[in-house]
Parts: C-alpha cells; structure tokens; sequence
C-alpha cells in the first residue's frame, strides 16, 4: 500500500515537472534542443569525426585545421559520402571577417571529351562506361588536395599536419565498430560494390558481409593516408597511391591518367553574396549554382511577405516553386564551369534581375515550366556530399560540403588504395538537354571537357547577422535538393524565427524546373494544401521522400554559445566544448 502511494505521488510530480516544462518551453516543431557548445563545435554526420574535430580545436587548432580532419576521418567512418576520391567546396569566414571559398571539385580527365558518354548511335550508354558507375565516370578527386591547400593558407600554424590525418588514418588501419546502419546500407549497395572486386573485398567482406558491431578495418585506406600524412597531397596525387589508381584505370578502360592526378588544381574563389532582408547571405559561386539559386529565389521572395503567409501555407508553396522553376532553368541554361563557360553570376544574384524574373509569377496560377525558359541576365558580366561545419572558439566558421556524387560514387575502389572514386561525371550535361542520374537538365554551359569541373548543387552557406556577425552556417546533401533544404531552412531562420534544429528538421518541399512537379516529404503537406495548390494548377510527385539532409550550426546571439544540429532525416551528431 505504503509502495502504491509513494508511486502515486511519484507520479504526480513527474507529471507536474513535465506538464511545467511544457509551460516554459516555447511551442516548438523540434523537442530536440540543438546541442550546446560555450566555446566551439563541430556538426558532421559522424559522432567519431566530429570529436575528432573538436580535439584539433582543444589542442589550439582552429576551424580551419578541424575541418581538414573530420574530412579526413569522413572518408573512413562515413564511406558512403565522406572521401579522399571525390571533391568539394570549403566556405570560411575568419573572425576579421575575410570570407573566401576553396573548390576542390574534381576535373575531367583530359581524355573525356563532349561525347565521351554518348553511343554511336548518340544515345546515353548506360552501364560500365557511363557517368554513373565504372572506371570511366571518375572525375580527378580533389579532395586531399583542398585539404592541404586549405591548411597551409587558413590553418592555425598550431597544429602540424600529420596531427590532422593520423586521427583518421588510425581509424582506417585499427578499425572501428559498424553501426546497424552502415552494415546495412553496404548490403544495400551490394548490387553496384560486388562489381568490383575491391569494393567487394572491403565494403562487402568478399560477400560475407558484415554485421552491425563488426570492427571494420581498411588497411588499404590506412596504407594511403599513411602516405598523405608523410608526404601531403603528393601523396596521393604522385608515387605510389597515383601509380595504383593510374595503373587500375589502365587495365578497366578508364580516363584518368598519371598525367590528369599530377595536374589537378585547387581553386580558391571569391563567394558569391547576397541580402536576404538586411542578412548578408555569403554562399558557393560556380562550378557550383547552389549559390546563384539560393539568392535568386531568396531575392524573389524577399518581394512577399513570407512571415504573414505563415509556414507552410498553399500561397507560401506557391510562390516558393515559382521562383524555384524560373531559377532551375536559368540554372540549365547559363551555370557550369567559370573558367571554361562565361557564367553571369551577379546578375543572376541581383535584385534588379529577380525583380524582373518576379514580375512572371502569377499568384494565383501555376507556370508550366514547359513555357518558363531561362532569363535575360544581360549586362556587363566578368568571367568569374556529406556536410559539415565547424565554429572555433575564435569564431572562424568553416562550412564544407563534399562528395562522391551517388552514394560509394563509381561504385569502384582503385586497387590497393582503399579509395572509392567518385562518379561526379554526372554531374555534367553528358548529353546536353537530357536529365542526369538527379532528372537535372543542363545545358551547354556545362558540357563535359578535358580539364573542366562539372557543375554542382552543393551550397555551403554563412548567414550573418544584421550587424554583420554570424548567426549560422549550413549546408547539405542531397543533389540539387540540397539547394532548397538550404533555402528553406534559411527562411525558417529569418522569416519563421525556428532556433537551428527546428529550422533544419522542418518538413521542406523541393521544385527543379523538370521534371515539373512538387517533391514533398512523408507527412510533410497536409491534404488541404495539396489541394488548394493542385487548384493553381500544380503537379505533385507522388512518392514522397527526404529531401535532402542538412547539418549547421548557430550562434547565440547573447551568449556566443555555439548551437549544432543534424537533420533528423540522418544520423550524425554536433559536439561541442
Ligand atoms: O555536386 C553535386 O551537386 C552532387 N554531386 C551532389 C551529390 C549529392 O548530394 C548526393 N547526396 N546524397
């Protein structure tokens, strides 16, 4: 009896501590808080490589460095995404508030010309020798090269450069213990890794598979961050890492040479900037059209009052996928590579241009985007995936997105290495005006050519404050969903005063000109809103899904603590200190 009363009484407090917990706690779309961190943090996909992250700022590190090891350790915790095969860009903002952005896309070999993924007959090939799996659909990585292009200009000095690789390749050579998750999405990608006899080998167990608390080891890996580690990037770009991936690509009629490693080069490019209603928005200029889009259609927006409209509402959707359908065509027609296409970036990112772009818009009709082509951006123009994002306890901000395009990429481990190349030739246009593996179409602009860089979605973002310090960084993966997962979680921020993690986890919609219908989420529209807006005449795609995955962190306002959040659409973990 005396046991049943103490429990009743238990219970009544309990209760009342929750039901005041509610009573302070703001309504909020996400009971999730971001995860706290009074000096520093670090949001990557992985709890291992985001600790790893925040040892290089303890031991006076700063973002820069921490950066450049989670990347590292990535390639071997997170192998899907995280590489040393693929390529990237890296944004940073220092606390003097020098911005500037390192593009370690990768390039085309110098054998892949306009129709090198095209048949005889002028079809797409499909299969080994396309863009999309095998030997041939490799561009040149980039990735150790940004990596230490990036060290040797923005890193501390602090911290050598052997302390940033041997973390992850550590993990490479003792191993790590699988997650449910990562066991599982090998066997789901069995189909395209047991094609090749590497990737077989070791994402496969040479077809025994692992299971979910299996130490996984890859010694190959360890092998060549071993040599990075001793020698930088030449480590991989020249001696024996080159000669494996030369040699293999020789032997399965692939592009890439000796000659293609020993020339790549990292771009350091001036961001591409806008305003979103007083926020300076500082994003990634081509080769990637993240940037130019997110602007555009935050220019366009900024023209309605998007708080009033509420969240979600129909007129909100509305005007939200118009402005997407104009800026996805002009994405096809005018976007690709800066230095071989003359891309016109800031009138693309001007206001003067969305203002004319807007005046299309029908607010009570949907376009069809078979009669919305691109824009006239005239004028005098200069020639100009996973991610995460670091804030130091010096507040310089580094918010990187890399990739190897589909997840594992080519689907091809070069032999010896332990690295999974990408298949980032499909980003390019392989046959201008027909969809890509994303159902993008893209135009000449972005055609593929020795020695070009394909055009990219990815969209790694700083928002500043009105007084001109920063309030958040973010970015995704997801195609070109990541653009508008970035978009939409930076209106979720500015427009519907979400904290980060309400802001990312909000169900989010995606429109990319074609195909022309609206992605939703799983429970991410309600019934009444899908009709209102199938009234206006728009098209849905009827098998929901994510849409995209973004990682970010913010700062307080009041107290400068760091705040980081990962999409609850994936797994990953923000650690502080
Ligand atoms: O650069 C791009 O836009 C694509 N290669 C990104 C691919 C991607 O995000 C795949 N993610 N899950």
């Amino acid at each position: 009896m005396f046991m049943k009363n103490q429990r009743l009484r238990l219970y009544r407090v309990f209760s009342i501590l929750v039901i005041a917990a509610f009573a302070i706690q703001p309504l909020s779309a996400a009971w999730r808080d971001p995860v706290r961190g009074k000096n520093a943090m670090v949001a990557s996909q992985h709890e291992l490589a985001s600790r790893i992250g925040v040892e290089v700022m303890k031991k006076g590190g700063n973002a820069v460095d921490a950066a450049i090891a989670v990347g590292l350790a990535l390639a071997v915790v997170y192998p899907e995404a995280g590489n040393l095969g693929g390529g990237g860009f890296m944004l940073i903002r220092l606390n003097d508030g020098t911005t500037t952005s390192i593009d370690y896309r990768e390039m085309a070999p110098a054998k892949a010309t306009r129709d090198v993924f095209v048949d005889e007959k002028g079809n797409l090939i499909r299969g080994e020798g396309s863009s999309t799996i095998g030997y041939r659909a490799s561009g040149v990585p980039g990735t150790p090269a940004g990596m230490e292009y990036a060290f040797k200009k923005y890193g501390s000095g602090k911290v050598k450069w052997s302390e940033l690789v041997e973390p992850a390749r550590r993990l490479a050579s003792d191993g790590y213990v699988l997650s449910y998750r990562l066991a599982n999405l090998f066997k789901a990608y069995q189909g395209n890794l047991s094609r090749y006899e590497d990737s077989k080998r070791i994402f496969l167990n040479d077809g025994k598979f692992y299971e979910e608390g299996d130490l996984f080891k890859q010694p190959d890996l360890a092998g060549t961050l071993a040599r990075i580690e001793k020698d930088g990037a030449k480590g991989f770009y020249e001696g024996k890492t080159a000669e494996l991936i030369a040699d293999d690509m020789k032997r399965n009629n692939g592009l890439i040479t000796l000659e293609d490693l020993k020339n790549y080069k990292v771009k350091e490019r001036v961001p591409i900037r806008g305003t979103y209603r007083g926020h300076e928005i500082i994003s990634m200029p081509p080769p990637s059209s993240g940037g130019i889009v997110l602007i555009q259609v935050l220019n366009i927006l900024e023209n309605y009052d998007v708080t009033k409209m509420g969240w979600a509402s129909a007129e909100k959707y509305h005007v939200l996928t118009e402005a997407l359908r104009r800026a996805f065509a002009d994405r096809a027609e005018f976007m690709g590579d800066p230095d071989f296409a003359n891309v016109p970036a800031e009138r693309l990112a001007s206001k003067e241009y969305a203002n004319g772009r807007m005046k299309t818009i029908d607010s009570k009709k949907a376009s069809a985007s078979s009669e919305i082509g691109h824009g006239a951006p005239i004028g005098n123009e200069s020639m100009d995936t996973t991610h995460y994002t670091v804030v130091d306890k010096d507040g310089n901000v580094v918010t990187n997105t890399y990739t190897i395009n589909d997840l594992y990429g080519s689907a091809v481990t070069a032999k010896g290495t332990g690295v999974l190349l990408n298949d980032e030739m499909d980003d390019f246009a392989a046959r201008p005006g027909k969809a890509n593996m994303f159902g993008l179409i893209q135009g000449e602009n972005n055609s593929v050519q020795p020695g070009k860089r394909p055009l990219s979605s990815m969209t790694p973002t700083i928002v500043l404050r009105k007084d001109g310090s920063v309030w958040f960084a973010l970015g995704a993966r997801g195609g070109p969903r990541i653009i508008t997962a970035v978009l939409q979680s930076t209106i979720n921020m500015i427009d519907h005063k979400m904290n980060i993690q309400e802001a990312i986890d909000a169900p989010r919609i995606h429109h990319q000109w074609f195909p022309d219908h609206i992605y939703f989420e799983p429970f991410g529209l309600t019934p009444d809103t899908r009709n209102i807006l199938e009234k206006m005449g728009h098209k849905f795609n009827d098998s929901p899904g994510n849409l995209a995955s973004a990682t970010g962190i913010a700062i307080e306002e009041k107290t400068g603590v760091r705040l980081g959040a990962i999409d609850s659409r994936s797994d990953g973990e923000a650690v502080g200190y």
